[in-house]
């Protein structure tokens, strides 16, 4: 069982506005859908608001420590990191922390690897981001191109 980041950042580290991601590019959706299928992904509740549904053939968890969210297939909702931790240990599958900036800072020491693309452009207005710090002790193992614009690095501690 591993714990995995995958994020898209900006030049300038964001990573949303206004609840939402700040750039549309198709090939990082399918690249996020392929990487993440067959998984599970644990995200917080912001991120769950801005999806509004489960992630189709992943076991989804979200977290918040108060809310009450509508039950639904694929779902799970649990009120602490260390509750999907130990939920993932148990099924021996891998966890990917899919967002936001919130939940990656929670699970920031835990995670052994992250998947990062690199998204060309950056967001003036963008009101969160990942801390410009968040690969240090990691190193670059692979990168490949998503498309002409697109690259996908990825991290291992
Ligand atoms: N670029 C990317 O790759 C990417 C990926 C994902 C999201 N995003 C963007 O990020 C933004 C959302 O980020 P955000 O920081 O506002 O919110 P978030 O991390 O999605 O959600 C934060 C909420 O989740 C719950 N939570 C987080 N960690 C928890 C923990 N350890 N235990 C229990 N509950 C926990 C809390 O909910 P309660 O307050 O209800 O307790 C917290 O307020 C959006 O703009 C979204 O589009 C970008």
């Amino acid at each position: 069982m591993s714990i995995i980041g995958i994020v898209a950042v900006a030049e300038n580290y964001a990573i949303g506005k206004d609840g939402r991601l700040p750039w549309h590019y198709p090939a990082d959706l399918k690249h996020f859908k392929e990487t993440t299928s067959g998984h599970a992904v644990v995200m917080g509740m912001n991120t769950w608001r801005s999806l509004g549904k489960p992630l189709p053939n992943r076991l989804n968890i979200v977290l918040s420590r108060s809310a009450q969210i509508d039950r639904a297939e694929n779902l799970i909702f649990l009120r602490s990191e260390k509750e999907a931790i130990d939920l993932a240990k148990f099924l021996r599958c891998d966890l990917f922390v899919i967002g936001g900036q919130k939940t990656y800072a929670e699970f920031a020491e835990l995670i052994e690897a992250w998947i990062v693309t690199k998204v060309p452009q950056t967001v003036d207005d963008a009101d969160v981001f990942m801390p410009e710090d968040f690969l240090n002790g990691f190193s670059s193992v692979e990168t490949r191109s998503l498309s002409d614009a697109l690259r996908v690095e990825t991290f291992r501690r």
